[in-house]
């Protein structure tokens, strides 16, 4: 209980610090970041989508657009303050702001359609029950979806990389690998719909002075991102003054007891790389 009060101070601490900046980040407005995941999610005029986790509101608003109504739920006031403003801005009415914990959504059974969530899993303690809260507020025949970066199967490069975003970040928890996300699915009971990996690429120099560990670390970051260990050109790696990460995009559906066919069959990850 203490390690959790713990844990959400310091996801507090650290978005409230971060706000402005990822709202700025070119990189979360970016095509393959944002279009990307949205148009994998399918939304139809008439639903209601949950953003869990959803910071400054971006995947949130590019939602209301294409869909009936939106509900953003952060753990960090200074996010949701961005959120609204950003709703503002971009002329949207169809969008509330909660606060609350991604692993008890202030939320009831069934309340949505839809629920997604992108870049937050890896704050997690718990990122199974996550995926449970979001299942649990998605009505059954509706979407749930998680983008977010990924690991190495490596336990030494993972290890590597996980100090290295430590360092910047001190609200990072962990990153899963792909198929520990796939397996998230699997435990919650889900059908798997969508799948996609793909590499993410970022400004070095923001994503270093974003986190606040950063700007203090930036001479222990380099010096580790200089000397990658096995398989981290695939999902950590430094080129110049960019930033190369793998982003996992999974759709599930929460199965419908009382359809009468199954749902259409799951689009396979590429050959080579199936988990
Ligand atoms: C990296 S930001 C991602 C924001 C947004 N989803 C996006 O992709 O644009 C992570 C967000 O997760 C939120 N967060 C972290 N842990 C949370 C929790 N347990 N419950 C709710 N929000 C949480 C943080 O406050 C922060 O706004």
């Amino acid at each position: 209980m203490a390690a959790e009060q713990g844990k959400r101070r310091t996801v507090e601490e650290e978005f409230t610090h971060q706000a402005g900046a990822f709202a700025r980040a070119d990189v979360f407005r970016a095509a393959d970041t944002l279009d990307a995941l949205v148009e994998r999610l399918g939304p139809q005029r008439d639903q209601t989508w949950c953003d869990v986790a959803c910071g400054p509101g971006i995947v949130a608003c590019a939602l209301a657009k294409r869909v009936r109504r939106v509900v953003g739920v952060d753990c960090t006031p200074a996010m949701l303050a961005a959120a609204a403003a950003e709703a503002g801005r971009q002329g949207i009415d169809n969008a509330a702001w909660l606060a609350g914990d991604a692993l008890n959504l202030p939320l009831s059974q069934d309340a949505c359609d839809g629920a997604v969530s992108r870049f937050a899993l890896h704050h997690l303690t718990d990122p199974l029950a996550a995926v449970r809260e979001m299942a649990r507020i998605v009505k059954p025949g509706g979407k749930l979806a998680v983008a977010d970066q990924c690991t190495d199967d490596r336990p030494e490069t993972a290890d590597w990389h996980q100090r290295i975003e430590r360092w910047r970040d001190p609200s990072h928890e962990s990153c899963l690998t792909p198929s520990g996300i796939l397996a998230l699915g699997a435990a919650a009971g889900l059908e798997r719909v969508v799948w996609d990996q793909r590499p993410l690429e970022l400004d070095y120099e923001e994503w270093l002075t974003r986190g606040s560990g950063g700007p203090g670390r930036r001479q222990d970051i380099a010096a580790l991102l200089a000397s990658p260990p096995p398989g981290a050109e695939r999902i950590f790696a430094r080129q110049g003054d960019r930033l190369r990460l793998l982003q996992v995009i999974v759709v599930w559906r929460r199965p419908d007891p009382s359809a009468a066919q199954p749902t259409q069959p799951p689009t396979q990850p590429p050959k080579e790389e199936r988990p």
